[in-house]
C-alpha cells in the first residue's frame, strides 16, 4: 500500500473513491460540506432521505456523483459533532477502510482527520495509517490460490487542508507506515504455524531482517554455545524437543557506539505443549502464538530501522519448543541457570520464565540502558486484564511511566501490576534457590517476581502480553501488539523532550 498526503481540495480530487465523514443529526464534516456544495446538495439529500444516520462507523457508498472528480464517495458516520474519543475514531477509521477495501477502488482519498479536535493532525493521520494496515491485513500465504483474494486497493491519499499541518502529517505517514510494517511482520510471524515457524525459522527471519540495513548485526547462538554459557534453564526446556534451540541477538546501532542500548527480550516458544506438565487439548493450537514476544521484538526492530531512529537497540530472542520428549524436564528436576541460581522445575509448563531467565542474564553483557522483556507468560494475566491491556511490571518508575504513556498514545495499552517483595514468598523451594511456579494466586505477578531475580543489575520492565498478543475465536490471529507501544516508546526516546507531537 502506498500512502501520501494531499492538500488539493476534496471536490478536485481525482481518485476512484473519496471518503467523507458525516455526523449524527445530518451534519457534514468540513470536506463533506465542500463536496456537497459541488454536487448541488447531493450529500445533504442523502442525509435527509435517512440513508445514513451518522452513527460511528456506519458507511454508505455512493456512485456517480456529478460535479466532483471522483467516481465514488464513501460516507462514514462519525457520531455526534464535537470531540471524537480516541476509541471512536479508531472504530470510524477501521470500518471506513474495511468498507473501502470491499469496493473495487484501486485508490482513494480519505478525509477523516480534519474534524478530529481532541488530538492533533499528526495523531489522527497516524491512526488512519495504522488502522488501515489493521483493516486490510490478511494472512493467506498458506491458502491455495483459489482461496485467496488479491487486494485491489493500492493507494491511499490523506487529505489535509491546512498548509501548516503538512509537514507533521508527512511525518505521521512515515511513522505510521513503519509501525504498520512492524506490526505486519509480528502478525505474520505469530500466525505462522509451529511446523513452519521453528526456532531455526525465527533465526533465519532475524538474519533476513538484519540484511535490510548496514546498521544491523546479528548473532545466532546454538545449543553448544548455550552450553558453554551455562544456560541450563533455557537448554532444559529445549531438551524435550527435536528442534534445536536458538538464541538470537540482533543489534541495531543508530547512535554513537558509546550510547548504552535499549534491550528488548522476546519470549520465543514456537510451540508450547506444556511439556511433561502437558496442557489440555482444547485450543492447544493457540500455543503456536507463544513466540509473539519474539515476533514483537523483530517487528519493533523493523520499524526502528525503517525510521532510522538515532538509538542503539538490541533484540534478544531465546527460541525453543516446549515438548514432552524422552529427554524433557520432569516436574521436580533442578537446573542451574546462567546466573548460578538453581531452579526447581515444579511445572514444566512454566517454561517461559526459564528461557527468559537465561536471556535476561545474558542481556547484562550488552551493558543496557534499560531492558524490556515481552512475553506471552501467563494465563493468569489473561484472567486479570483480558485482551485490552498488557500487564506491565517494572523496577523503575520512570520506565513504567514512559511505557504506560506510549501505550496510551498508540491505543496499545498496558496496565501496571505490583512487584511487591511479599509476593516473592510464593516462589520458595525446599530443594533449590527458587521454584519456577508459585501457588494458584497472583500467577502473573509471581511469574514477574521470578524474572525479577535475574534483572537486579539494570532498569527493567516486563510486559505480559498473554492476553493482547492474539485474538481467539472467529477472529483468531496475532495482533502484532505491543509493536505500536514499543516503537512509540523508542520514538519518544529518540525525540527531544520539547518537540511538539
Ligand atoms: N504460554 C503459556 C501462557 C499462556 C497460557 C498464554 C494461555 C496465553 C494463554 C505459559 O508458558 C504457561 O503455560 N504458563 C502457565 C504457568 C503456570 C504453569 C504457572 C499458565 O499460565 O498456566
Ligand atoms: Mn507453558
Ligand atoms: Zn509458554
Amino acid at each position: 500500500m502506498q500512502y501520501n498526503i494531499t492538500k488539493a481540495v476534496p471536490e478536485k480530487q481525482r481518485s476512484a473513491c473519496i471518503v467523507l465523514g458525516v455526523f449524527e443529526g445530518r451534519k457534514l464534516t468540513t470536506a463533506a460540506k465542500r463536496v456537497d456544495e459541488s454536487t448541488g446538495g447531493n450529500l445533504s439529500k442523502v442525509l435527509r432521505d435517512g440513508d445514513i444516520e451518522g452513527k460511528p462507523g456506519q458507511t454508505l457508498l455512493l456512485h456517480g456523483l456529478s460535479g466532483i472528480a471522483t467516481e465514488r464517495a464513501l460516507l462514514v458516520g462519525c457520531g455526534p459533532q464535537g470531540g471524537i474519543a480516541d476509541s471512536t475514531f479508531r472504530k470510524i477509521v477501521a470500518s471506513a477502510i474495511g468498507a473501502l477495501g470491499g469496493t473495487g477502488a484501486k485508490d482513494a482519498v480519505v478525509y477523516l482527520s480534519e474534524d478530529v479536535t481532541t488530538r492533533n493532525q499528526y495523531w489522527a493521520i497516524r491512526q488512519i495509517v495504522e488502522q488501515s494496515y489493521d483493516a486490510l491485513y490478511r494472512f493467506d500465504q498458506l491458502k491455495s490460490e483459489d482461496n485467496s483474494t488479491p487486494r485491489k486497493l493500492k493507494k491511499i491519499a490523506l487529505g489535509v487542508s491546512k498548509a501548516t499541518d503538512i509537514a507533521a502529517s508527512k511525518q505521521a505517514v512515515r511513522e505510521g507506515v513503519a509501525i504498520g510494517n512492524g506490526v505486519t511482520l509480528a502478525r505474520d510471524l505469530g500466525n505462522m504455524p509451529g511446523n513452519v515457524c521453528t526456532p531455526t525459522y525465527l533465526a533465519e527471519r532475524a538474519k533476513a531482517l538484519s540484511k535490510s540495513s548496514s546498521s544491523f548485526k546479528v548473532r545466532v547462538l546454538g545449543e553448544a554455545d548455550m552450553k558453554r554459557l551455562r544456560m541450563e534453564a533455557l537448554l532444559s526446556v529445549a531438551r524435550g524437543s527435536r528442534e534445536k534451540a536458538k538464541l538470537i541477538a540482533l543489534e541495531y546501532k543508530g547512535a554513537a557506539k558509546s550510547r548504552k542500548p535499549i534491550v528488548l527480550v522476546g519470549k520465543g516458544v514456537t510451540f508450547d505443549s506444556g511439556g511433561i506438565s502437558i496442557k489440555p487439548a482444547a485450543a492447544m493450537d493457540e500455543m503456536k502464538f507463544d513466540m509473539c514476544g519474539a515476533a514483537s521484538v523483530l517487528g519493533t526492530l523493523r520499524a526502528v530501522v525503517e525510521l532510522k531512529l538515532p538509538l542503539n537497540v538490541t533484540g534478544i530472542i531465546p527460541a525453543t519448543e516446549n515438548l514432552p520428549g524422552g529427554e524433557a524436564s520432569k516436574p521436580g528436576d533442578i537446573v542451574t541457570s546462567m546466573s548460578g541460581q538453581t531452579v526447581e522445575v515444579l511445572n514444566t509448563d512454566a517454561e517461559g520464565r526459564l528461557i527468559l531467565s537465561d536471556a535476561l542474564t545474558y542481556s547484562s553483557r550488552f551493558k543496557p540502558d534499560v531492558v524490556i522483556d515481552i512475553a506471552t507468560l501467563t494465563g493468569a494475566c489473561v484472567v486479570a486484564l483480558g485482551g485490552q491491556a498488557s500487564g506491565l511490571f517494572t523496577n523503575d518508575e520512570t520506565l513504567g511511566d514512559e511505557l504506560i504513556e506510549a501505550g496510551r498514545y498508540t491505543s496499545d495499552r498496558a496496565w501496571r501490576l505490583p512487584l511487591w517483595e511479599e509476593y516473592q514468598e510464593d516462589l520458595k523451594s525446599n530443594f533449590a534457590d527458587i521454584a519456577n511456579v508459585g501457588g494458584r494466586e497472583a500467577g502473573a505477578i509471581t511469574a514477574a517476581c521470578f524474572l525479577s531475580r535475574f534483572t537486579k543489575e539494570y532498569c527493567w520492565a516486563h510486559m505480559d502480553i498473554a492476553g493482547t498478543a492474539w485474538k481467539t475465536g472467529k477472529l483468531k490471529g496475532a495482533t502484532g501488539r505491543p509493536v505500536p507501544l514499543l516503537t512509540q516508546y523508542l520514538i519518544n526516546r529518540a525525540t527531544p523532550k520539547d518537540a511538539t507531537r
